[in-house]
């Protein structure tokens, strides 16, 4: 069967970009920001993306593109018959779970839509949110089931433009609003006594979920990136886009909380609990709200695409070996099936009904969120680049590069220096601090 490639370059960009911007640039950045600093924080973010972010994710993209495979193809044909093929295994685990705890939160901004179109929607019980979580899943399974082209990259190409534009109207609204301009001072005026250890390894955990990285969705498009592209200016332009749109989320955001006497650093419920009350004195605040809101959905639901895609294509990957290899249709139902199931629980946990669900006072919901950021993603970034540093041929590297920048190949040194030795170390520092124990 021949795979399916993305058509351009931009449809390559576009649904890329659609995967990374998500939750974590719109709800999590503003709130993070919020809490660190500031300017001190965007530019400590900055440089993680560009020194870090960058070589992660051509990493990742040239296993995909090199391979031409799902996370499960990728590591059978970079690696062999080893005993790296448990890193699929548990990368497509992590994905499960992460979709889980995601679409609870993606769930909510579709109610909060819902609500702020219709404000007289009774939607008070902890069941509205299970029927948003299955209306999240219904649309991206959808979308996944019409498949690379049609599906992903098509609405892509759609979406993200609105979603830019959406977040450019609000964050120019947002500039005139009476109060606005000490928000702005904070979020662009650099006070170096605000840096710390911490505001660093925030900033890099920030940077990993907000790219993507260490999760197959990078290894899994770059199978479907047609073989000429550069896949460096690939990479550049998505974060570009992902760091813009994290970017005027805070100056659509932060401005309007303090404008309206709110403090910044709220923490997660910043964009549900502080922003609906923000909208409601604001005047035109119900079309700034569904405009918000539309946003987030938007945003969120993409990456969910970008994470169901993982899952199906490595599940499809995994059956053509077997006796009776799934149909793409089938596998999507699959993986959409049991990524509802698990949300509905952590769905469930937080509602009242839920308590067989609550343990060590702590709901599923923050045991899935917890397992999965601080040990499975760091676990599966730290294993991809001991992989691909030590273990992979670096021809692969080399062949994906020469095309491109010719003999310049200081820069693969440069690479390697930083794949074998600063990456494993970061990661694991990373990971230290979301533990806690740093
Ligand atoms: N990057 C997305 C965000 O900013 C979340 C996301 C989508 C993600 N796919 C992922 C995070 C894969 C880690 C791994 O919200």
């Amino acid at each position: 069967m021949v795979k399916e490639q993305f058509n351009s370059r931009f449809g390559v960009i576009m649904a890329t970009a659609a995967g990374a911007v998500g939750l974590g640039n719109i709800w999590k950045f503003p709130y993070m920001l919020g809490q660190n600093g500031g300017a001190a924080f965007l530019v400590v973010y900055i440089v993680c993306v560009l020194l870090f972010g960058l070589p992660l994710m051509i990493t990742e993209f040239v296993m995909g593109k090199r391979s031409g495979q799902s996370v499960r193809g990728a590591y059978q044909v970079l690696a062999g018959n080893t005993h790296w093929n448990g890193i699929p295994i548990l990368t497509c685990l992590s994905v499960m779970l992460i979709i889980g705890v995601y679409l609870v939160i993606t769930g909510w901004c579709v109610k909060y839509l819902l609500l702020s179109v219709f404000p007289s929607l009774p939607m008070l019980n902890g069941w509205t949110d299970i029927l948003c979580n299955t209306i999240a899943v219904f649309i991206s399974v959808m979308v996944v089931w019409m498949g690379v082209n049609k599906g992903i990259e098509r609405l892509s190409k759609i979406f993200m433009p609105i979603l830019l534009l959406i977040v450019i109207i609000l964050a120019v609204r947002v500039a005139f609003l009476p109060g606005a301009k000490e928000g702005l001072t904070f979020l662009f005026a650099f006070d170096a006594s605000k840096l710390s250890f911490d505001v660093v390894l925030s900033a890099l955990g920030q940077c990993f979920y907000s790219l993507s990285i260490g999760m197959g969705a990078l290894i899994t498009f770059g199978s479907y990136i047609p073989k000429k592209q550069n896949v460096v200016s690939l990479v550049g332009n998505v974060i570009a886009v992902d760091t813009l749109v994290a970017v005027l989320a805070a100056c659509a955001i932060i401005p309007a909380v303090f404008a309206y006497g709110s403090s910044p650093e709220q923490g997660p419920k910043l964009v549900f609990s502080v922003l609906p009350v923000v909208f409601q004195q604001m005047p035109g605040g119900q079309v700034m709200a569904v405009l918000f809101f539309a946003l987030l959905c938007i945003a969120a639901i993409t990456s969910i695409v970008s994470l169901l895609e993982v899952l199906t294509a490595s599940l499809v990957d995994i059956s053509a070996q077997k006796k009776h290899p799934l149909t793409r249709h089938r596998a999507i139902l699959y993986t959409g099936g049991v990524c509802l199931l698990i949300s509905i629980f952590c769905a469930l946990s937080l509602t009242d009904s839920g308590n067989w669900l609550v343990w060590g006072g702590k709901t599923l919901f923050d045991h899935i969120d917890r397992l999965t950021s601080c040990y499975m993603l760091p676990l599966v970034a730290l294993s991809t680049v001991i992989f691909f540093g030590w273990f992979v041929d670096k021809n692969v590297m080399k062949e994906e590069m020469q095309p491109h920048y010719g003999s310049r190949l200081w820069t693969i040194r440069v690479y390697y220096f930083l794949i074998r030795w600063c990456f494993p170390i970061l990661i694991f520092l990373i990971a230290l601090h979301s533990i806690g124990i740093i």
